[in-house]
């Protein structure tokens, strides 16, 4: 396992759609267990490929005890709403803000062996999770900033 290095909100990565993991190869599982050892490194509870620089759809979360290895994730139904302060590994700690996020969702996932998963999130996975699988479409937390009257 290595470290990788995390890009910034300044690279143009960042905002580009990633494409679908088509193999689940020893590449991917060696990405991921770089991505878990960068993302304990560097004291965060979620990190998404783009963030390391490769634009694939896969994303990991370690959030409330729950980790998981998210490839060409889908959220297939998202409950109630949560609003709650965010940050990134990818953004300087100033911009962090309040941003409102469901309170539940099932997600649909395969695993990094190429099995398909469902599982249930709620409250900070559920939180993580949305983030994450914003990384994927070019989406920073910052611009689903929640403005309060
Ligand atoms: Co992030």
């Amino acid at each position: 396992m290595a470290l990788r290095r995390i890009f910034g909100e300044d690279d143009e990565i960042l905002r580009k759609r990633a494409r679908e993991v088509t193999k689940f190869d020893d590449k991917l599982a060696c990405l991921l267990d770089d991505m878990k050892e960068t993302m304990i490194n560097a004291d965060g509870i979620g990190l998404a490929a783009p963030q390391v620089g490769l634009l694939r759809r896969a994303a990991i979360i370690d959030a409330d005890g729950v980790y998981l290895e998210m490839i060409n994730p889908k959220i297939i139904k998202a409950e109630g709403e949560q609003i709650g302060v965010e940050g990134c590994l990818s953004v300087n700690p100033s911009k962090n803000c309040k941003v409102l996020r469901p309170q539940e969702v099932l997600l649909e996932a395969y695993d990094r062996h190429g099995k398909k998963y469902r599982k249930e999130l709620k409250d900070l996975a559920a939180r993580a999770c949305c983030h994450e699988l914003d990384h994927l479409e070019g989406i920073l937390f910052y611009d689903r900033k929640h403005d309060e009257e």
